[in-house]
Parts: C-alpha cells; sequence; structure tokens
C-alpha cells in the first residue's frame, strides 16, 4: 500500500501468500489436514532435492530412530535424518523453501484454531532409504511440546504408492476415515501436531525424499521450554523435536 498520493499497486508475492495462508487456515480449521501441490515449481523443486540428495550421499544424514529417544520394542521408524536451519553450506534452496513456507505461515499468525503461530523447528531433512522402511503410526506432539502445526514437504518424482509404498497415513481422531497422502513431487502438506492426527508411513520400496518443519503455538511452546528447563536445567538437552541438537529456534 502507499500513502499520500494515489497509486494502484498489487503485489503479486504478498497477495499469493495471502490467499495460500487463507486456504491453509480454513483447510485446517475444517479438517486438521491441508495439501498444496505444485507449492515451488519444478526447477525450485528440483534444487531442493539435489540439496537432500547431496546430504544423504555426503553421509550427513543419521538413523532417525537413533537421534531421536529409541523404543525398547524396536524399530519405530527406519528413516535417516538432519536438522538444518538453512544457513549451512549447501542448503541454499532448502533455506528458500523455509523461507516460502515461512511467508505464508506469518499470516496465520492469529487465526489457526486457539493458536497464536510463532516460531518454529529447524528443518528435518529426511530419507526413508526404500528397503520397506516405514514409521510407525505415531503421535507428533503427544505431551504438549509447543508444536501446532506439521509441515511437511515432499520431493518424489513420479511417485506411485501402488508400487513405491510410501504412503503417509492420517487417521484423524473421530472420523471413521483415514487420509492418504502420496509423497509427490512439489506438495506441500500441514496438518495438526497433536493427537487429532495420528499417522504412520507405510514401507517405502523406492527412495523417499521429505523435509519436515514444525510451527509452535506461542504459549504452549514457552510453557514447555519453561518446564523442560525446570526438570533439566539447560537448553542443550535432548528436547522436542530434535534429538541431539540445542533449542536455538527461530522466533
Ligand atoms: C514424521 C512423519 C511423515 C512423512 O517424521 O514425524 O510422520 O510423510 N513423517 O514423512
Ligand atoms: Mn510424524
Amino acid at each position: 500500500s502507499s500513502s499520500g498520493s494515489m497509486m494502484p499497486y498489487f503485489n503479486i508475492m504478498e497477495s499469493r501468500n495471502k490467499a495460500l495462508s487463507d486456504y491453509v487456515t480454513k483447510c485446517l480449521n475444517a479438517y486438521g489436514v491441508c495439501v498444496i501441490d505444485n507449492f515451488l515449481g519444478d526447477s525450485k523443486g528440483t534444487d531442493i532435492l539435489d540439496e537432500v540428495k547431496d546430504l544423504h550421499e555426503n553421509g550427513e544424514l543419521l538413523s532417525g530412530q537413533l537421534v531421536n529417544a529409541s523404543s525398547p520394542k524396536g524399530a519405530v521408524r527406519g528413516d535417516v535424518i538432519t536438522w538444518v536451519d538453512g544457513t549451512e553450506p549447501g542448503c541454499g534452496s532448502i533455506n528458500s523453501l523455509i523461507t516460502s513456507i515461512d511467508a505464508i505461515m506469518v499470516h496465520c499468525e492469529r487465526t489457526l484454531g486457539q493458536y497464536h503461530v510463532k516460531g518454529r523447528s529447524k528443518a528435518m531433512v529426511a530419507v526413508y532409504p526404500g528397503n520397506k522402511t516405514y514409521f510407525l503410526r505415531h503421535v507428533d506432539n503427544p505431551t504438549g511440546d509447543g508444536r501446532c502445526v506439521t509441515c511437511i514437504y515432499y520431493l518424489n518424482k513420479n511417485w506411485n504408492s501402488k508400487n513405491d509404498g510410501g504412503l503417509l497415513r492420517i487417521f484423524p481422531e473421530g472420523a471413521n476415515k483415514v487420509a492418504n497422502v502420496e509423497p509427490k513431487f512439489d506438495r506441500l502438506l500441514f496438518f495438526w501436531s497433536d493427537r487429532r492426527n495420528p499417522h504412520e508411513v507405510l514401507p517405502a520400496y523406492r527412495t523417499r525424499y521429505a523435509i519436515t518443519v514444525w510451527y509452535y503455538d506461542e504459549q504452549e511452546r514457552r510453557r514447555a521450554v519453561k518446564r523442560f528447563k525446570e526438570q533439566v536445567g539447560d537448553s542443550k538437552s535432548v528436547y522436542p523435536p530434535y534429538g541431539l541438537t540445542d533449542m536455538d529456534d527461530k522466533v
């Protein structure tokens, strides 16, 4: 907008972000799940995929099972992961992705249910190597750790879950239907992170790439961090959603 003089003005990027944010808000409030396809286009999506492949090939990803607290019952998840904030070398396109998602979420600040979205985790780069690797049914935030929205960007060209497996299956609470989400290239998915959305990743038979960011509810996150510091006494210990990094979240 402008002040003083009369000058017609339209900002395509901001208009796009507001429209996307409106859609995400309506969709989450109505269904608890939201999908946006062709989010960044082929060229930007491919740049991101190349960075993720490089991280994987350079051996920078570690077992998600080991990085997060492991279960006595055996493998809960078979992916390999790392956390990036986007400033790392070779992560410029991942950084742009995070910025693009942030640009949508800033407009959601006071419109998502009872939440006040503020801050987020680093980005979790996750690769399922494809030898029937899966993630058992779980809830991302069952304990009030501050995460309110899970946002996953998928990077898999020509994915067909009939042959490739790797479907994300969501079991929305109280619904007698499941939501099956193909991890398609350039697809952005949002869902509530709490007990309303238990979900699982079915065994993948092909290498499956994704990047996840969790957005925080300001109050829930503040309380969770306080609780955690009282219990543990420092900020460098294992704390959701991270395994081995500290809590220098961007706000
Ligand atoms: C997770 C998860 C789903 C997916 O990492 O918590 O549920 O589709 N991932 O990759
Ligand atoms: Mn999950």
